[in-house]
């Protein structure tokens, strides 16, 4: 421990009092959001790990991608509030705004949407790589086995040391993701695979890929096609997320670019992130009728019970999630559009949703519905079948990760991530021969 005077503003102090020492620790001011307190040297200055499982307040990196104010309900990416992305974007502009910082203004968006478009087919050999799987895998097996596949394929955009290979691996992974996503749901239902289409958008040629078949002509509905546009903003990126954490974990170590999303897309799947918009939706047609809400409310609270309100709850936020109000507001217009009225499932939701937010259980807990609550009913309007939406969550977010996966690669600060442990096992011990055990 240095002896440097620090101000006291900057430092927090910190005393064990088994043996009375003190230490000052560094604090550092982001530009917004709570104070950090720098442990780099905690350990090796008071020979104490500190611990944190959940990291629920341990900051595992810096970055200046995605702020959240979980108190306030607030999500910003590089300063933009998700509620004006969300409403004038095109999915490749927030998708260049978090890769490199800024908006594109009209020339980098014509070069970056070009860019895309011509990366997204997929390597030819890749078809046969899908029928090593049984026709009826999860989308998410299969998204994650193709992704992680990748690297073998796509041999020169592997070293993370070159900055041009990153790039290319960045582009190939956002724009290829909707071919991966859209052919594992091809696969599934035994049509042909449909190959991208350039004239379209990111998200009505993902829509053209999932719905299409060759026998006769698709049209994109551009009431679904600026819905899924939505969607796809409000999942781009989530700061340091278990699968955002897991990318950067495995990227840490060197591991190339291809491998570490398909580290993200297997941590993405669990039902506590991702897999939460497929459990959502199983949640209400288990629940089957408005009249048996309050039946389920009682379970989530019950502490003998495992059952949980999926799509409710969130590490972070302790308020409405801001991209849940927009869901909320997007299914409606689908809906509307779609001429569909009193979905059943729409309203046992909003049954479920007004009985929790009005339950001194949910109330004292701060649990808000997130994400995950309305987008399973959209996707069910809009044929998806539930076994994808947690994929399409992959394909959105894929760019998150790419973007912290390259924000990583340039920090200066990056070492290979290692946690410590309280280790709780057996002491040190002699080996028993197997005929004395
Ligand atoms: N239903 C009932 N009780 C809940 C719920 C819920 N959905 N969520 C949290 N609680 C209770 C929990 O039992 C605990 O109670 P207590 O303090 O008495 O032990 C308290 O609220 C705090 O919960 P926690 O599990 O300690 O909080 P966490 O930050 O570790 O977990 C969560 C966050 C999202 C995993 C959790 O809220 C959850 O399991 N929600 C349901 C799954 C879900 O919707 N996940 C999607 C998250 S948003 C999209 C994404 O990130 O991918």
């Amino acid at each position: 421990m240095t002896n440097e005077k620090k101000s006291a503003a900057n430092t927090f102090t910190i005393t064990d009092n088994s043996n009375g020492k003190s230490w000052d620790l560094p604090v550092i001011d982001g530009t917004v959001g709570p104070r950090v307190v720098d442990i780099r040297k905690f350990y090796s200055d008071t020979g104490c790990f500190t611990y944190d499982p959940g990291f629920t307040s341990t900051g595992s990196c810096s970055s200046k991608i995605t702020y959240i104010d979980g108190d306030a309900g607030v999500l910003l990416h590089r300063g933009y509030p998700i509620e004006q992305l969300a409403e004038n974007c095109d999915f490749l502009e927030v998708a260049f705004l978090l890769l490199f910082g800024n908006l594109p203004n009209a020339d980098e968006l014509k070069q970056f949407n070009h860019d895309i478009t011509y990366h997204s087919m997929l390597h030819e050999q890749i078809q046969r790589f899908y029928s090593g799987f049984r026709r009826d895998a999860h989308p998410m097996a299969v998204s994650c086995g193709v992704v992680g596949a990748l690297s073998a394929f796509y041999h020169d955009s592997l070293d993370f040391t070159d900055p041009y290979q990153r790039i290319v691996a960045e582009t190939r992974l956002i724009a290829k993701m909707p071919t991966i996503v859209s052919w594992a749901y091809k696969y599934s239902i035994g049509q042909p695979f449909t190959y991208p289409r350039n004239d379209l958008s990111y998200a009505g040629n993902f829509l053209q890929m999932l719905f299409s078949v060759p026998c006769e002509p698709y049209r994109v509905s551009p009431v679904l096609t600026k819905a899924m546009n939505r969607i796809l903003i409000l999942h781009a990126d989530h700061e340091q997320n278990a699968s955002t954490s897991t990318v950067r974990l495995a990227g840490s170590s060197g591991a190339n670019p291809f491998a570490c999303i398909a580290a993200g897309i297997a941590s993405l799947w669990g039902p506590s992130h991702g897999g939460a918009n497929e459990a959502v939706l199983n949640m209400l047609m288990q629940i089957g009728s408005k009249d048996r809400v309050g039946e389920y409310v009682k379970r989530a609270k019950d502490k003998d019970d495992p059952f949980r309100l999926m799509g409710f709850g969130h590490r972070v936020y302790k308020n409405y999630d801001p991209r849940a109000k927009i869901m909320q507001q997007t299914c409606r217009e689908v809906f509307d559009e779609l001429g569909v009225h009193n979905e059943p499932l729409l309203q046992i939701a909003m049954e479920l949703e007004r009985i929790a937010l009005e339950d001194d259980y949910f109330i004292e807990k701060k649990l808000y519905p997130n994400v995950d609550f309305y987008s399973g009913i959209i996707f069910r309007a809009m044929g998806i079948p539930t076994s994808m939406f947690t994929a399409l969550f992959a394909l959105a977010r894929t760019t998150g990760w790419v973007a912290q996966w390259l924000e990583m690669i340039d920090d200066p600060e990056m070492k290979i991530g290692r946690p410590r442990q309280l280790y709780t096992g057996a002491t040190q011990r002699d080996y028993v021969p197997l005929d004395k055990r």
